[in-house]
């Protein structure tokens, strides 16, 4: 540095003032760099605090913010409130245990102490009360700090609904699959029943010893009592031919009552209320019968100590779907009939079993259990829903609902089905039948009985006979269902070769639906397998003599 000519300080004086001046310069820079970065930061930290509030507020999961010492809520979402139907005013500086949320106060506990060991949990199952119902819930929480404080961010998903569906789910494919098995073996039974009964009549008739006759006859009462269970099976599988036709339940149950009466014990009292403006259901009024006496022996199986028995009709008109407990009946008018009682109940982890085959708590030869998986089939295969509600020790109502029609009942009363006094006759019959057993059975039957049989193994062979035989056909008995078609449309084809041509249909499974054959015309004649010869014959002579 160079000394100033006069040799004073004065330019270092100056150096040290511009230094002084740069330094001071620099610092009012870094100063107003930090401030920018500092509002950088806060708008950064704004935009990022906005966002989190956005996501918080329209999250589709119920969020809320509580203290993670009691519990208090400091904020909750849009969707926890609508969950919860509740205000934010309600809520907010509440704890979780004040508001009753929780089914069990502990499980709070348990929650908040594994948040605050773990710092975050994910999808704890919890039941909790949500809008004055209990809900299944996944929680998840997030421990944080808030002012110091250690808060929870706590996210709930109500799974009640996925839940339920996942049960009424699984509850359908298991009735589904019983079903399946159970007609499976009905309709393998019920071949081989009809063989063994129609062999026992045979020799009865034909054999008069007296001893034979009656090891005969204990095995064809015997062939009947599995008879009955085969039918009950085949009616929980759905594959029942139903005859149905427009009725009330309410000249349906007067038609019974006599009956209902007698099967009661005299300590339990019977109690009618049957809605006098009661709509038309289209159903078959035997089965439906049927239905009506099982529920009612139920329930007087339940009131070994006598009690009220309760049978009431009603029109329900529903304008939205009505969830039951495992499933929905859709919007829709209906007639709804009840049976209640006030007997032992049913425990709540029977409820759901009920309906099954073979499903029972009554001791070993008082019940099979076929009851209500009977009742169950034949109200589905009618396009009706039946459920049950029930406590123990309080009795239990079965309710039964069936679409309304905008039809009268039909007025004619059913074809008294009494045997015809002649049974033989010399028409001819053409019998087509798969199973070669029932087949040979048949044939015999109508032989005996003076008939003229042409039989068919198959409706091909069939339409081929009635094609080349030339004499008249008086009368075409088919199963139901062949491997190659439906007796309906082999009916169909054999009446554009002969119109004349009567047609008994005799069922065995009718197992496809879409065909047609599982409802038929109450005009149509039918027969159900196993049968006695002497049904047959009175069958096939009543469906030969009809106009
Ligand atoms: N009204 C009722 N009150 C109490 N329990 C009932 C009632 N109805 C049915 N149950 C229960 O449901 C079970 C099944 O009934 P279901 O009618 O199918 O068979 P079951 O009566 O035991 O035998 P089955 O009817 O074949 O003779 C019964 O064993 C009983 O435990
Ligand atoms: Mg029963």
């Amino acid at each position: 540095m160079r000394a100033h000519a006069n040799g004073s300080a004065i330019p270092y004086l100056r150096l040290a003032w511009i230094a002084v001046a740069a330094s001071v310069a620099c610092y009012t820079a870094r100063l107003m760099i930090m401030q920018r970065r500092q509002e950088a930061s806060h708008t950064a930290l704004r935009a990022l605090e906005e966002k989190f509030h956005k996501a918080f507020k329209v999250s589709p999961v119920a969020l809320a913010i509580s203290r993670l010492a009691n519990g208090c809520f400091l904020e909750v979402n849009d969707r926890w409130l609508e969950k919860f139907q509740s205000t934010r005013e309600q809520l907010i500086g509440k704890t979780s245990i004040e508001l009753g949320i929780w089914v069990d106060p502990n499980e709070r506990m348990r929650f908040a102490e594994e948040i605050r060991k773990k710092g975050s949990v994910r999808d704890v199952p919890f039941n909790i009360r949500m809008a004055g119902k209990i809900s299944s819930v996944l929680a998840s929480g997030e421990l944080i700090e808030l002012d110091r404080a250690p808060v929870v961010i706590t996210a709930l998903l109500d799974v009640t609904e996925l839940r339920n569906a996942t049960q009424q789910l699984q509850q359908v494919q298991k009735m589904e699959l019983v079903g399946q098995l159970a007609g499976g073996i009905a309709h393998d039974f019920n071949n081989l029943l009809t063989v063994i009964k129609g062999y026992a009549e045979l020799s009865r008739n034909r054999d008069s010893h007296a001893t034979m006759t009656g090891d005969v006859h204990e095995i064809s009462k015997a062939t009947d009592k599995a008879a009955a269970l085969t039918k009950q099976l085949l009616a929980f599988s759905r594959r029942q031919v139903l005859q149905p036709r427009n009725i009330t339940m309410n000249s349906m149950i007067s038609g019974i009552e006599a009956m209902l009466r007698h099967m009661i014990p005299e300590n339990i009292e019977l109690v009618m209320v049957l809605a006098h403006d009661l709509g038309t259901v289209h159903a078959d009024p035997s089965q439906m019968e049927y239905v009506l006496m099982n529920l009612v022996a139920n329930a007087s199986d339940a009131m070994p100590n006598g009690g009220t028995l309760r049978i009431a009709t009603r029109n329900l008109d529903l304008t939205s779907a009505y969830p039951e407990r495992d499933f929905e009946i859709p919007a829709g008018r209906y007639v709804i009939l009840e049976v209640s009682d006030t007997g032992t109940g049913i425990a709540p982890e029977f409820l759901g079993r009920i309906f099954e085959p073979f499903f029972t708590t009554k001791e070993a030869g008082r019940g099979t259990g076929l009851g209500l998986s009977t009742v169950y089939g034949i109200v589905k295969q009618s396009g009706g829903y039946v459920w049950a509600h029930s406590e123990p020790d309080a009795g239990a109502t079965f309710k039964i609902c069936l679409p309304r029609i905008d039809q009268a009942a039909d007025e004619v009363a059913l074809q008294a089905l009494a045997t015809p006094s002649v049974l033989g006759g010399n028409e001819t019959v053409l019998l087509v039948e798969d199973d070669s057993s029932v087949r040979e059975l048949v044939t015999k039957i109508l032989a005996q009985y003076a008939y003229r049989v042409v039989s068919a193994a198959s409706g091909t062979e069939a339409i081929r006979l009635a094609r080349q035989y030339e004499s008249e056909i008086h009368l075409l008995l088919t199963d139901v269902i062949m491997p190659d078609g439906s007796g309906k449309d082999l009916a169909a084809l054999l009446r554009d070769l002969r119109p004349r041509l009567k047609v008994l249909y005799i069922s065995g499974y009718p197992h496809i639906p879409s065909a047609g054959v599982d409802t038929m015309d109450f005009r149509e004649a039918f027969l159900a397998k196993p049968f006695a010869p002497a049904d047959l014959a009175g069958r096939v002579r009543e469906t030969l003599d009809q106009e």
